[in-house]
């Protein structure tokens, strides 16, 4: 065989830059990306419109006997250069991505049932290697045989800063502030919680990228691939 494919699990905190380097990642060896926070962000955006989570109030019991009609997929769009989440059909890609979700979205992923579904769909989705997953469970749950496992760190003030910008560049009403509270508080609750909290796996390549531009990082996580893929296909 001269042609192997590999699974890549990128994890770490939230705002680290974890989908930028996956996707241009998928893109360069022709992979398949799955963004995992945003399956965990759909299942929290259908349990805000159906008032199940609230600011002091979580009916986790109506989320769970609802799981089994909720049916998550990606489709590939061109313009976006990526896939775009839907939920029973409907394209959900940009309503997943507001500080309202995010500010649900760590407990909702904190319940085991939730996971549980996630999980099974995630490891279908890469049967076939040959993809690019990010998250927080990728190379310790999801695919702990995973070839190439990374995972990235930056400081809190610098994944706020980047969210920030890129919140704000998409005409969303924030303030720095409550965009750093939302990064701290999440990796609180992401690190802490009991089912599949965010840690690192033990084979797992560790990049702080707080010093580096998007093309550095790139270039740094390529070059670990392609060393990855020639061992692969000795
Ligand atoms: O990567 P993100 O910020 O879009 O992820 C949103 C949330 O989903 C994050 O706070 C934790 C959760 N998550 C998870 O628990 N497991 C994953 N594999 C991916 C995301």
């Amino acid at each position: 065989m001269t042609d192997n494919k590999i699974t890549i699990a990128i994890d770490g905190f939230s705002s680290t830059g974890k989908s930028t380097v996956a996707k241009q990642l998928a893109k360069e060896l022709s992979y398949v990306y799955v963004d995992t926070g945003a399956m965990y962000r759909a299942i929290t955006l259908y349990a805000m419109r159906n008032g199940y989570i609230k600011p002091d109030s979580f009916d986790k019991k109506a989320l769970i006997e609802d799981l089994p009609s909720l049916h998550l997929k990606f489709i590939f769009e061109e313009s976006l250069g990526f896939a775009a989440i839907y939920l029973n059909n409907e394209n959900i890609e940009d309503e997943v991505r507001t500080l309202e979700v995010s500010q649900y979205v760590s407990r909702v992923a904190a319940v085991s049932e939730v996971r549980e579904k996630l999980v099974a769909q995630q490891q279908e989705m890469g049967l076939e290697k040959g993809v690019v997953m990010d998250g927080r469970d990728i190379g310790t749950v999801v695919f702990p045989n995973a070839e190439l496992k990374i995972f990235m760190t930056a400081t809190a003030a610098e994944r706020a800063g980047r969210r920030f910008k890129e919140m704000k560049e998409k005409g969303q009403d924030v303030n720095y502030e409550e965009v750093l509270k939302n990064v701290m508080d999440r990796d609180h609750l992401d690190t802490t919680r009991e089912d599949s909290p965010l840690v690192k796996a033990q084979d797992a390549i560790e990049i702080d990228n707080s010093a580096l531009n998007i093309e550095e990082q790139f270039e740094k996580i390529l070059q670990l691939a392609e060393a990855k893929l020639t061992t692969t296909n000795k």
